[in-house]
């Protein structure tokens, strides 16, 4: 077999040089550091994922209907009809929701271990963008399946860009192609949705590996890989800190690929709705611009930030305040490289008032997301039947959308006006062996 696969390697490296050395800088000779934790799965899963939806997604552009009359019965006809087309709706709808589990999984890392400082600043802004792709690529197709969530969703999100002065009203005919989400807006989505986003998102992952195989990868410490005294025992000019990505992390990888299946595997096969989170049950309705679903509101992943839009008051008779909110809560995580200005990486040897800032940072961001569900609305009125329950609601999410602001208010006073005490950082990586 290792025959084979020399002289496999020897014949492409006769007829393509230039490729062994791609393949030994990314792979066999890509020294990551040895100290990697559980939190460094959630890259390589992301990118599990990746392909997952692009492979599925494919499969079921083979019997998708794109036009307002027919998405709705081409789905229910891939879920009844089509042999497997049941299991592979599923497997896309949920590789959706866990692509944002791992990705804010892997998000949250980084901002433990300052993955975005120096000098990996260009990974995480290249992140960031991958993150607003995915976002608008998980909406765009929610919209497909044309289901009453999916229409009167379209129409909530388009309907924001109708905030901006003088041009919003006629931004959101040109983007709608209508007056109300329609055929024309469907076929648009699903170009986006199938082929251009998806190219744009391969575009900055493959970017966002290269960026990040430039200044090689950070850790739980923090610190750099260093050369050791006499080198490392994969050579004098090696990182003795460091191990080859291959073997030793494709090793690792596969196992979480392994526990990661298992879990997908029975949401896909036991829960696939996920109660209702992952597919919600308004949208196995048809859409019907005569019928406004009871309470609109996105899929789980949206909810935070749909919650500071809903929770930003109106001033001046304009609703503008809560977008600009919104996409200020996204804009404030990519410039996360310059308002942390603290002197330490890892969340281990960083002051207690970045740990309690992170804590309360997440707190935020999980209560947002409860406003962001419908859950407090339903929450108070069972809990305090007397209270009213706007108010109540109002005060929560406005505390929640305060705290999560206040997090980049103050991490950057914290580490600008000295008030961080930092514990001594180790020279060099730290194990556990
Ligand atoms: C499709 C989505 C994404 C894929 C496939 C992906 C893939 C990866 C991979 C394979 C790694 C190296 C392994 C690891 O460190 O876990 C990595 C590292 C990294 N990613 Fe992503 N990523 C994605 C989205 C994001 C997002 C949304 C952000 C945040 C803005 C981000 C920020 C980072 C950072 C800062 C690192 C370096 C971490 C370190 O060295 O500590 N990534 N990414």
């Amino acid at each position: 077999m290792a025959t084979v696969f020399s002289r496999l390697g020897a014949w492409f490296t006769e007829r393509a040089p230039g490729l062994a050395p791609v393949y030994r800088k990314h792979v066999t000779e890509y020294y990551a550091p040895k100290n990697f934790n559980l939190w460094y799965y959630f890259g390589s899963l992301a990118l599990l994922v990746l392909v997952n939806q692009i492979l599925t997604g494919i499969f079921l552009t083979m019997n998708y209907k794109t036009s307002a009359a027919e998405a709705f019965d081409s789905v229910e006809y891939i879920m009844r009809d089509v042999e497997w087309g049941w299991l592979i709706r599923y497997m896309h709808s949920t590789g959706a929701s866990l692509f944002f589990v791992v990705v804010f999984l892997h998000m949250f890392r980084g901002l433990m271990y300052g993955s975005y400082q120096k000098p990996r600043e260009l990974v995480w802004i290249l992140g960031m963008l991958i993150f607003l792709v995915l976002m608008a690529e998980a909406f765009m197709g929610y919209v497909l399946p044309w289901g009453n969530m999916s229409f009167w969703g379209a129409k909530v999100i388009i309907s924001l860009f109708g905030t901006i002065p003088v041009i919003g009203g006629s931004l959101v005919e040109w983007i709608m192609g209508d007056y109300l989400p329609a055929d024309a807006t469907l076929n648009r989505f699903f170009a986006l949705h199938v082929i251009a986003l998806p190219l744009v998102l391969l575009l900055l992952v493959v970017l966002h590996l290269a960026a990040l195989h430039e200044v090689g990868s950070n850790n739980p410490d923090g610190v750099d890989v260093k050369h050791g005294p006499k080198g490392s025992r994969w050579g004098a000019d090696k990182p003795a800190d460091g191990i080859p990505f291959h073997p030793y992390y494709t090793v690792k990888d596969l196992s979480g690929v392994g526990f990661f299946l298992i879990v997908a595997a029975f949401i896909v096969f036991f829960e696939p709705t996920f109660g209702g989170w992952f597919l919600e049950h308004d949208n196995f309705v048809p859409a019907n611009n005569l019928a406004t679903p009871l309470h609109i509101k996105p899929v789980w992943y949206f909810t935070p930030f749909y919650a500071i839009l809903r929770m930003v008051p109106s001033f001046f008779g304009t609703a503008i305040w809560g977008v600009i909110g919104m996409f200020g809560a996204i804009a404030l995580l990519f410039l996360m490289p310059w308002i942390d200005a603290g002197k330490v990486r890892s969340i281990r040897y960083r002051g207690t008032g970045f740990k309690v800032a992170l804590g309360l940072f997440v707190l935020s961001f999980f209560g947002l997301a409860l406003v962001g569900m419908g859950v407090t609305a339903e929450a108070i009125p069972a809990w305090f039947p007397h209270a009213d329950v706007t108010v109540w609601e109002n005060l929560f999410g406005r505390l929640m959308a305060l705290l999560y602001f206040g997090y980049f208010l103050f991490l950057g006073l914290y580490t600008r006006l000295g008030w961080e005490t930092t514990k001594p950082v180790p020279e060099r990586v730290t194990t556990h062996d």
